[in-house]
C-alpha cells in the first residue's frame, strides 16, 4: 500500500527523508542506499552534507544508483556519477568503492548491466529514494508496452531527451540511451521513498496512485510493494483525490509510518 506524506514546501519534505535516512543509517549496521539523481534529490543530499557536517558518517553505507547515460566518461559534467560526487559522495566520508553508479562507457553494455545485477545481489537495497518523470518513469524505465524486470539498456523517450536538453549546450549532446536499473530490481528494495516537487508532477503523481497498474505509467508499479512512500510537497500532492487519502491514511496512530527495517547484515 502506498502511504503519502504532503508537505507545505519541498524544504519541509526533504528535511523529513534526510532525517529518515538518518534513522535507518544509525539502526543499521551496513546500510544500503538506492538513490537517484535529476533535480528532485537535489536538496535531499544537501541535507545530508549539513547533517555530515553536524556529525552523521556514513563510513558504513553502501549506495547504488538507479542509472546512468550510455556513452558519458564518469567525469562528464552531465554523467550521474559526477552528479552524485559533485552533490553528495565528494561532501561525505563515503569511499568511492563503496558507490555503485553503472558505467556508462563500458564496452560491454550486456556485461555491464549483468555486472550491475551483481551488485544489486549482494548489497540488497534497504532504501530506495526516486524521482518520478513527468511521463511515469522511475530510473529510466520508460513508459512502454512491456517492462524490463532486471538492469538494461534503455532507448530514452523523447519527453524525456527534451527535458534533459536543458542540461546540454548543443541537443545532438543529449544521451539518448541509458542503463538503468529495472522495475523488478526497484521493487526488490525494503522499503522506498518516491518524492515529487512542484505542480508540473502533480498528473504523474495522481497516475501513479490511481489504482491501476499500468507499463505505461511505471510508477504505477510502486502500488505492489509493501513499504513505499510518496512524500510531496502541496503543489505535487494537487490532483491526487480525497479517495487515495481515505484509502491510505497517513496519520492514523494505528498505521505507524516507519515499520523497523530488519538488519541488512541478517
Ligand atoms: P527530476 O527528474 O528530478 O529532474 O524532475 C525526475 C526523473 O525524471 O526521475
Amino acid at each position: 500500500m502506498v502511504k503519502m506524506r504532503t508537505f507545505e514546501t519541498e524544504q519541509l519534505a526533504t528535511v523529513y527523508v534526510a532525517a529518515i535516512i538518518e534513522g535507518l543509517i544509525s539502526a543499521v549496521e551496513h546500510p544500503v542506499l538506492g538513490l537517484a539523481t535529476g533535480s528532485t534529490p537535489v536538496q535531499l543530499y544537501r541535507q545530508l552534507v549539513a547533517f555530515h557536517h553536524q556529525g552523521l558518517q556514513f563510513s558504513h553505507v553502501t549506495t547504488v544508483n538507479l542509472d546512468e547515460y550510455v556513452g558519458l566518461s564518469a567525469d562528464h559534467p552531465q554523467s550521474y556519477r559526477r552528479f552524485m560526487h559533485d552533490h553528495f559522495f565528494g561532501h561525505i566520508d563515503i569511499s568511492p568503492n563503496q558507490t555503485f553508479v553503472p558505467n556508462g562507457q563500458a564496452s560491454d553494455l550486456a556485461a555491464e548491466c549483468a555486472r550491475y545485477d551483481k551488485i544489486l545481489e549482494v548489497h540488497p537495497i534497504d532504501l530506495q529514494i526516486l524521482g518520478i518523470g513527468h511521463n511515469g518513469h522511475i530510473g529510466f524505465n520508460e513508459p512502454d508496452q512491456a517492462l524490463q524486470t532486471k538492469t538494461h539498456v534503455v532507448r530514452l523517450a523523447e519527453d524525456t531527451i527534451v527535458a534533459n536538453t536543458r542540461f546540454f549546450a548543443r541537443p545532438e549532446d543529449v544521451p539518448t540511451e541509458a542503463i538503468t536499473m529495472g522495475i523488478q530490481s526497484i521493487l526488490q528494495a525494503k522499503s522506498i521513498i518516491l518524492m515529487a516537487f512542484g505542480r508540473d508532477k502533480a498528473a504523474a503523481v495522481r497516475q501513479a496512485l490511481s489504482g491501476e497498474v499500468s507499463t505505461s505509467m511505471p510508477a504505477s508499479f510502486l502500488q505492489m510493494h509493501p513499504q513505499v512512500t510518496f512524500v510531496l510537497d502541496a503543489e505535487a500532492a494537487v490532483e491526487v483525490n480525497q479517495r487515495v487519502n481515505d484509502l491510505n491514511p497517513i496519520y492514523g496512530t494505528a498505521n505507524p509510518f516507519w515499520a523497523p527495517l530488519s538488519r541488512s547484515s541478517e
